[in-house]
């Protein structure tokens, strides 16, 4: 083939033209090299943004991670993530506007902006999710949407001022949302307003800020928060039984797509909800 018409490679298109390529041949280039993220919602190595977070690891980006205010949770995070020594790990609780004032003021004092968030955060007293949806209280409602749904709009708001040349905002999300998952109830209805939350942010950051807002419909994972869902292994086992691919997701899958979602591969899309489920939400049987 003649070398004119050949397409540049991978890290000519995507990382910066043949002085990256020059660079490679002295150091490690990744895709996300020179890049800053900050990480909400790493409870321990199941938790999928972990999954996320080693995937952008061995793409070079360097991370910010919050864990929730708690020694445990600090301990547990911290060792994690000792091995990529981060400047930033900061405890969070996002239903506290302090606490997000706080975290993201330290991002900007560390790293002076912000390329990506990632929004891996949920909860519902698990007592709610034991009920028939009729039966969710007011106050249950109420935690759950602020943490499950509202926080992705807060956590927007405060990323904005750091991604003046544009970003990107992957969130988590569940088929719970799109159809009646029994037993997923309450969170059910929260990712459907984190979905549709992911669709405004998408409008009003995408005009004048090039900031791009996805999510990730991921497929049944064993996990911290999974494991307060009524009937979760039995929701898993059918999940692989009913996929196009047969069996469920891995977690290298979950964070190789945040990959794309946070980088200028998927630089058309904003406001998608992206399922990565093995093909199970397509399936009408
Ligand atoms: N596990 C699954 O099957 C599955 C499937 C689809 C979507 N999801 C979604 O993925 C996301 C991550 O969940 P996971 O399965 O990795 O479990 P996980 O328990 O590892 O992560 C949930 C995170 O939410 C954080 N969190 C809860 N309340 C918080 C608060 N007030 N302030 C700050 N952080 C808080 C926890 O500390 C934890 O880090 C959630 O949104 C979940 O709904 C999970």
């Amino acid at each position: 083939m003649n070398q004119s018409t050949c397409e540049p490679d991978f890290f000519t298109k995507h990382v910066g033209g043949p002085a990256a390529q020059v660079q490679l041949k002295g150091a490690k280039m990744g895709l996300f090299t020179g890049k800053t993220g900050l990480v909400m919602g790493v409870a321990n190595d199941r938790s999928i943004a972990w999954a996320m977070s080693e995937s952008l690891f061995a793409e070079g980006a360097e991370l910010a991670f919050t864990h929730l205010p708690s020694p445990s949770s600090e301990r547990r995070v911290s060792r994690l993530v000792e091995a990529q020594n981060p400047k930033l790990v900061v405890p969070c609780d996002v239903q506290k506007d302090e606490d997000l004032e706080r975290v993201f003021k330290a991002v900007e004092q560390t790293y002076g902006k912000l390329d990506f968030l990632i929004h891996s955060i949920a909860f519902a007293p698990p007592d709610e999710l034991k009920k028939p949806y009729l039966q969710t209280s007011r106050a249950g409602w109420h935690l759950a949407m602020d943490i499950s749904a509202y926080s992705l709009v807060a956590c927007s708001r405060y990323a904005t001022p750091l991604m003046p040349h544009g970003g990107t905002i992957v969130t988590v999300s569940y088929f719970g949302g799109e159809k009646v998952m029994p037993g997923y109830n309450l969170m059910g209805v929260c990712k459907a307003a984190l979905e549709h939350s992911v669709r405004y942010l998408a409008w009003d950051l995408g005009r004048e800020k090039n900031i791009r807002v996805n999510a990730i419909s991921a497929g049944p994972m064993r996990t911290l928060s999974s494991a307060g869902v009524p009937g979760f292994d039995e929701m898993r086992e059918h999940a692989a039984e009913k996929a196009c691919l047969n069996r469920n997701v891995d977690f290298k899958e979950l964070g190789n797509t945040a990959l794309y979602l946070l980088s200028d591969l998927s630089g058309g899309m904003t406001g998608e909800v992206l399922h990565v489920d093995c093909g199970y939400s397509i399936v009408g049987l």
